[in-house]
């Protein structure tokens, strides 16, 4: 009999966690259904209690995504656990998930309680979310750096007080796959919960040990694992929940577990997790990046002409990567166009499918033949809200040459709180791409500072779309924004536009509201 492991899915509250990893409600939202196509047990929403940006989003998932439990982050207080019952209480199947750390130098130096005050936070903060009627997960922050009699004591407690999954996070991605197996074997058999409880680990991969780890604490007995889609998360990441799906049922001789996972949408997932956050995995990522089935050498390419099985231990077709296919062109129409996006799992709002269709006429308009990659990449540009004000680009010119100081010119529209400026500036810079994004940077009285950028050829061929993604940083926020076009100097200024779009829309990166701070001392 193989036994059953549940998928915690924290890519919405410990992937978006990550510095430029912040997601838009409704990416988050498109995330949240992805990630019930796929099967995931459980999605955590966010932290509720973190911003109300966040409660709003975690509350919206609640409301619209049915199948999986829908669950919230609480630190073990009155006020955040109170917030996430609220927000996950329209769920058809809510969870409280609240935290405390267990570690010494967690007790000492951060919560600055004593051993036996966070005991009785434990059972009074798990009694007080249990009271609202549903299920509660307990974590034990930094549990692998913990004292497992003390950390045994305290999932005691937890389960005592109404907990039924108790969670084993290995906080600062320390702990090894010998480590974490026997600390799971001691936990089983030391907490002693009065019904039955699930024991779950959350690792994290400081080490590149989170998947390794995660498949240790399977076997010895963990029911729940958390992870996210792409590994992403805090530092170094999460386990990455593609690579322990995979993992489970490529070595089924190994492990003789099942998950409820449907792995023909792991692809989707990934895809559609770059497009929202607009941060693309390695070319060599297992499972989901570019190049995890391509064979590029002679010698392998013969083996797998031969038969595929002397290279390829999993199938694209397993993962749902998808044949590559030359789908539409000048001539197709909207209905073609989002029949072709449902087929690729996207479902957009009949604004958003206008918006797409505008940007595919244009990019059919300069490319003959549009692949599944180029509306992928459309919609995923999309999710960047680069037209989403207050800034627009209207036009922009570069000059460059072999024996020419490149010299662009930039036009934007910015909408403020009375009628929109229109604003035309010039700047000279080393290439074409430092010169576009200085005279951006005069006409939109922008200042920051370009953290991040990259430029892809989305398909083959010289008419292939380019996709340029950018983190802009503005005092201690860096933003995110993707951009394409046949022209890689129009995707480089959409991207820009975009990350500087989410920058201003939360308050950063005015220079003459920092000149005017700066001046009041
Ligand atoms: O890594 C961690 O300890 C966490 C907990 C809040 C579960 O993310
Ligand atoms: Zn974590």
């Amino acid at each position: 009999m193989s036994r059953r492991i549940f998928l915690f899915d924290t890519t919405l509250r410990d992937g978006e966690q990550a510095p430029g990893f912040t997601m838009t409600p409704e990416g988050k939202l498109q995330i949240a259904h992805q990630l019930a196509r796929l099967r995931v047990d459980v999605i955590e929403a966010g932290f509720p209690a973190s911003s109300p940006g966040d409660f709003a989003s975690v509350s919206q998932i609640a409301r619209e995504v049915r199948g999986p439990v829908i669950a919230g982050l609480a630190r073990a207080n009155q006020r955040d656990i109170e917030a996430v019952a609220r927000a996950v209480a329209p769920a058809e199947r809510p969870r409280i998930h609240t935290f405390i750390a267990t570690s010494p130098i967690h007790m000492e130096k951060k919560l600055r309680m004593r051993p036996e005050q966070v005991v009785q936070q434990v059972r009074e903060m798990v009694a007080y979310a249990a009271a609202f009627g549903m299920e509660v997960e307990f974590s034990a922050e930094d549990a692998t750096r913990s004292d497992p009699r003390f950390l045994a004591e305290v999932f005691t407690v937890a389960a005592r007080a109404g907990a039924t999954v108790l969670n084993v996070p290995d906080t600062v991605g320390y702990t090894t796959p010998k480590e974490l197996y026997d600390l799971f074997r001691f936990l089983i058999e030391h907490v002693d919960a009065p019904g039955p409880v699930a024991f779950s680990c959350h690792n994290h991969d400081d080490l590149g040990l989170a998947v390794a780890n995660t498949l240790a604490a399977i076997e010895a007995g963990a029911t729940q694992v958390e992870g996210t889609i792409n590994g992403i998360g805090e530092r170094a990441g999460n386990a990455a929940l593609e690579e322990v799906v995979m993992a489970l049922r490529t070595r089924r001789d190994q492990f003789a577990f099942t998950t409820d996972i449907n792995a023909k949408e792991l692809h989707r997932t990934s895809r559609l997790l770059e497009h929202v956050t607009g941060i693309g995995v390695q070319p060599n990522k297992a499972i989901v990046g570019a190049n995890a089935f391509a064979h590029e050498s002679g010698i392998h390419q013969d083996g797998v002409l031969k038969d595929r099985q002397t290279y390829e231990i999993m199938r694209p077709e397993d993962v749902g990567v998808p044949e590559s296919a030359l789908v539409l062109g000048k001539h197709s129409g909207r209905a073609a166009f989002r029949d072709r996006l449902r087929k690729l799992g996207y479902d957009l709002s009949d604004a958003d499918l206008e918006k797409a269709f505008a940007r595919f006429k244009d990019l059919a308009d300069r490319k003959k033949q549009i692949a599944d990659a180029d509306l992928e990449a459309i919609v995923g540009e999309g999710q960047q809200l680069a037209d989403d004000g207050p800034i627009r680009l209207l036009s922009f010119q570069v000059v460059t040459g072999s024996n020419a100081n490149p010299i662009a010119t930039v036009t934007i529209t910015e909408e403020g709180g009375g009628a929109p400026v229109t604003r035309a500036e010039a700047a000279t810079g080393d290439g074409p791409v430092d010169a576009l994004f200085r005279a951006f940077d005069r006409a939109a009285r922008f200042r920051g500072h370009l953290a991040h950028y990259a430029l892809k050829a989305v398909t083959d061929g010289k008419d292939a779309l380019g996709e340029v993604i950018v983190r802009v940083r503005a005092g201690n926020r860096v933003a995110t924004g993707r951009g394409t076009s046949t022209d890689v100097l129009e995707a480089s200024v959409r991207a820009y536009t975009a990350a500087v779009n989410k920058l201003r829309r939360e308050g950063h990166g005015d220079a003459a509201q920092d000149d005017v701070r700066e001046n009041l001392g």
